[in-house]
């Protein structure tokens, strides 16, 4: 029986954080035993931003060490680079003819940079979405896990294969497979450390906002101790008057691996400073085996970069091969 398509990214931008591992990596490592896992470096997104091309290329090597660092397993899953396989590009631009520019102004991601960049705000920015729907659809995936901040992307990602399909599809026979956007039920929406209403973000540009998953114990202490907190005493889920609260219960939860109800229990009498003592050694002593492999990965870069190899050969043979389908139903003329 096949399985299965599981299909996620992350961009290479120098660091990890709690964010991106609890919202995405974590339910990507859980699939990929049951599910066909293609998962890679989104280098060609992370330029949309402004971005050192003296640190790209060692950006995307650190990225990809960490995934496997997680959990992704070489074995069961493709790990490659968004760049090394050309038909993501190719796809893009194919996509792009059916995608309306209205809806791609109206994504709440670009909204928010372009209020930023104002007039240098630029077309990659723009139909970044479209680039999106191509690394997912290249792939027929069936589920693509993400952090909550890209459930519109996946949104725009169905709409524009239902618009493809419609329009060079044949009677019972689409073109792509529409995927379903898989938010973990917990962890999809991690807060920044100094503001409980604002995502964890690699953009934020005080570092202290957010745990990167390579931070020493020290510096994970550290900025433990100076997050947000209220002065309400004892400590809940979920009262929207204390989402600091919220966050740094959640986090404790999921890295802790205890349920909801027992964590609720263990810190519904205590004060900040003491539960934030037990969080900080619970992120500790989660993190420490992922920094270990990773410094292994690291220091081994010839066994990195065969793996990066090897992934890039299998999405490209899955993924030409979709793009053919794509132009041949849009009419182009084969190639000689
Ligand atoms: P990126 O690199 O910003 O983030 C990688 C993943 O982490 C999730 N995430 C979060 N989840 C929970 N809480 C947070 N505070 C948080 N911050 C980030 C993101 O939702 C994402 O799943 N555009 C994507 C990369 C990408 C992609 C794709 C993903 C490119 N093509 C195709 C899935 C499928 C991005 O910017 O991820």
């Amino acid at each position: 029986m096949n399985r299965k398509r599981i299909v996620s990214g992350i961009r290479p931008t120098g660091s990890v954080h709690l964010g991106n591992y609890l919202g995405a990596i974590r339910s990507a490592v859980a699939l990929q035993e049951e599910h066909q896992g293609f998962f890679f470096i989104a280098d060609l997104h992370a330029i949309t931003d402004s971005q050192d091309p003296r640190a790209l290329a060692e950006h995307t090597l650190t990225t990809a060490a960490l995934y496997l660092a997680c959990g992704i397993d070489p074995q069961r899953a493709s790990l490659f680079v968004q760049s090394h396989v050309a038909a993501h590009s190719q796809l893009a631009r194919l996509l792009g003819s059916v995608t309306p520019v209205g809806l791609l102004k109206r994504m709440i991601q670009f909204k928010e940079k372009a209020v930023k960049q104002g007039q240098e705000a630029s077309l990659g920015l723009l139909d970044y979405p479209v680039l999106m729907a191509s690394d997912i659809l290249l792939y027929d995936a069936d589920l693509v896990p993400v952090g909550e901040d890209q459930k519109q992307h996946l949104e725009l990602t169905r709409d524009i294969a239902a618009r493809f399909n419609r329009i060079y599809g044949s009677a019972g026979k689409e073109v792509f497979h529409t995927p379903e956007p898989l938010l973990m039920p917990e962890g999809a929406r991690v807060m920044s450390l100094t503001d409980g209403s604002k995502k964890m973000s690699k953009s934020d540009l005080a570092d202290s906002s957010r745990i990167n998953l390579l931070d020493s114990p020290d510096v994970i202490r550290a900025k433990v101790k100076r997050a947000k907190t209220d002065s309400i005493s004892g400590l809940e889920f979920d009262n929207p008057q204390r989402p600091e609260a919220h966050n740094l219960l959640s986090i404790y939860q999921l890295v802790s691996g205890k349920t909801r109800e027992a964590v609720a229990e263990e810190c519904k009498e205590m004060g900040f400073g003491q539960f934030k003592a037990l969080l900080a050694e619970a992120i500790v002593v989660h993190l420490a085996p992922i920094q270990e492999r990773y410094r292994q990965i690291v220091e081994d870069k010839t066994y990195l970069l065969s793996v990066l190899r090897q992934g890039r050969l299998e999405a490209e043979a899955v993924a030409d091969a979709t793009l053919c389908r794509a132009k041949e139903s849009m009419g182009f003329s084969p190639v000689l």
